[in-house]
């Protein structure tokens, strides 16, 4: 079995998790759970780099790093899911398999957070766990990879 490399990606904002909004976001903070995801990673036979910017563009820039480098992306775009066109297009052309997460369900949230520019493009997506919203994405998404690598 071949080790995979998976780029966690964090959106603006996230950084703040901890402080900001616990009753939405939690009590973990970022470092836990890139520590949590690291862990994971170690039994999924994964190596796990993470990434977290409060700008679009770093976002993208980063994406486009990854192409031909990681095999998948775990992705929590934050505010940027609901508006960035920017990311969706640097996604749609680094082909790189990613899963879209969210700490909060956005569904039961306010209107305009129920929409994502990313979902139709995204392998899955997974809402509303917390903190272990990361973890079921991993999960999931090395899965998904290991079942490609096979065929
Ligand atoms: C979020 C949900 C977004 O609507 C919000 O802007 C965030 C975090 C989540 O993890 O629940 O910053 O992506």
């Amino acid at each position: 079995m071949q080790a995979l490399n998976i780029l966690v990606m964090h959106g603006p904002n996230l950084n703040l998790l901890g402080k900001r909004e616990p009753e939405h976001y939690g009590v973990q903070n970022l470092a836990d759970i890139n520590a949590a995801l690291v862990a994971l990673g170690e039994s999924l036979d994964c190596a796990i780099t993470s990434f977290q910017s409060n700008h679009e563009g770093e976002l993208v820039e980063q994406v486009h790093q990854a192409a031909d480098k990681v095999d998948g992306i775990v992705i929590n775009p934050a505010a940027y899911t609901h508006t960035s066109v920017a990311l969706r297009d640097a996604l749609l052309g680094c082909h790189i398999p990613f899963v879209e997460v969210h700490l909060s369900n956005i569904h039961r949230r306010e209107e305009f957070r129920h929409r994502s520019l990313l979902a139709d493009i995204a392998t899955g997506i997974v809402a509303g766990f917390g903190a272990d919203s990361y973890t079921l994405a991993l999960r999931g998404l090395c899965a998904h990879l290991r079942a490609q690598q096979t065929v």
